[in-house]
């Protein structure tokens, strides 16, 4: 088992995170990550301050172990957000999309763990300097929000490693153990996950997008909209849609007016799997079944045990 930087950071049994996921990661599936030995992860992302409070207090009651709380930093309630994660003692807070140095030190003060989320290596050395205590390296492969560079998870982790003594943690196309070993080979301490776990009965997403997400297969996830937030779709009619514009050479203020308000709600959270924004990784061609997240993470431990043996033999 391994006991490392990242499980002695987070005081943790397996190295695997839940990542924070919009729509799909509150309480149940943080606190059902966290008492299977990883870390679960509340998405603070798609949640009014009120919301959130909530979902700490039910996240505690459902687990003595330590849970994170995700905070996108564009996020326009940043500061009622920090508050209730400070006023309820949140002990680790991941921060995405945004200046590491805004925050950091201010949680650090309130004894608070800080993780990073950063797509590229000038931006995982701009969080070293900014003090936090880890980075997520999230490869283009991944789910959700990403880089520009498209810099894919193999090649990105031995980039940042090469350049960052902070312990690291890989993100974007992991959903097994071999892929976590495969990560761990390439210099990261600890995996986040985040796709494999919307398809779990405790991902608060709606069945219809963790049934598409089932059958999704290779090929069937683009990344898009890179003129506004570059995010990894499945392909539905919106997808489409936003390709059909694209063809007559849109201005930004078309794309923004196409993309509306609430999609990701919509497609994610209320299962409209025409209009509605899915985020998936393009690991999703590689999960076949919704089962609860305990038994993903024991199968990814196997796997990696198992994997581990095996590569010693080569
Ligand atoms: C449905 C969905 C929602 C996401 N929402 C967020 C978010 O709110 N904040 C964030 O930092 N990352 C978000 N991500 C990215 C994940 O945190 C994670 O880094 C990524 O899913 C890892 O790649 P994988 O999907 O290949 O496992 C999201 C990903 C998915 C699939």
């Amino acid at each position: 088992m391994p006991n490392n930087k990242i499980t002695q950071l987070f005081n943790i049994k397996y190295p695997i995170i839940q990542a924070g996921m919009v729509w799909a990661s509150g309480w149940k599936l943080a606190s059902a990550v966290s008492n299977a030995g990883g870390l679960g992860i509340i998405g603070a992302g798609s949640m009014y301050p009120e919301i959130l409070k909530e979902h700490i207090e039910k996240c505690k009651n459902a687990t003595n172990k330590p849970f994170a709380v995700n905070v996108p930093l564009l996020y326009p309630d940043i500061d009622k957000i920090m508050e209730i994660i400070i006023q309820k003692k949140v002990e680790i807070v991941f921060t995405s999309a945004g200046n590491p140095k805004t925050w950091t030190k201010h949680l650090q003060e309130h004894g608070i763990k800080v993780v990073h989320v950063v797509s590229g290596v000038k931006f995982a050395l701009k969080s070293q300097e900014a003090g936090v205590d880890a980075v997520v390296a999230e490869g283009f492969e991944a789910g959700g929000h990403n880089g520009r560079d498209e810099t894919t998870t193999f090649t990105l982790i031995p980039m940042v490693k090469e350049k960052i003594d902070i312990p690291l943690i890989a993100a974007g196309g992991i959903a097994t153990g071999r892929g976590m070993l495969a990560a761990m080979v390439l210099g990261a301490d600890a995996v986040q996950v985040g796709s494999r776990f919307v398809a779990t009965p405790e991902a608060s997403s709606h069945q219809n997008f963790k049934e598409m997400v089932v059958k999704a297969q290779e090929g069937d996830t683009k990344l898009t909209l890179k003129e506004l937030a570059p995010v990894r779709l499945l392909k539905n009619k919106f997808f489409e849609d936003v390709q059909k514009l694209y063809a007559e050479n849109p201005s930004k203020e078309q794309l923004i007016e196409l993309l509306g308000r609430a999609r990701a709600k919509k497609g994610m959270f209320e299962g409209d799997l025409e209009e509605g924004e899915l985020e998936i990784g393009q690991i999703s061609g590689l999960i076949h079944e919704i089962k609860p997240a305990v038994e993903i993470v024991k199968k990814m431990m196997e796997e990696f045990e198992t994997a581990k043996k095996e590569v010693s033999t080569f």
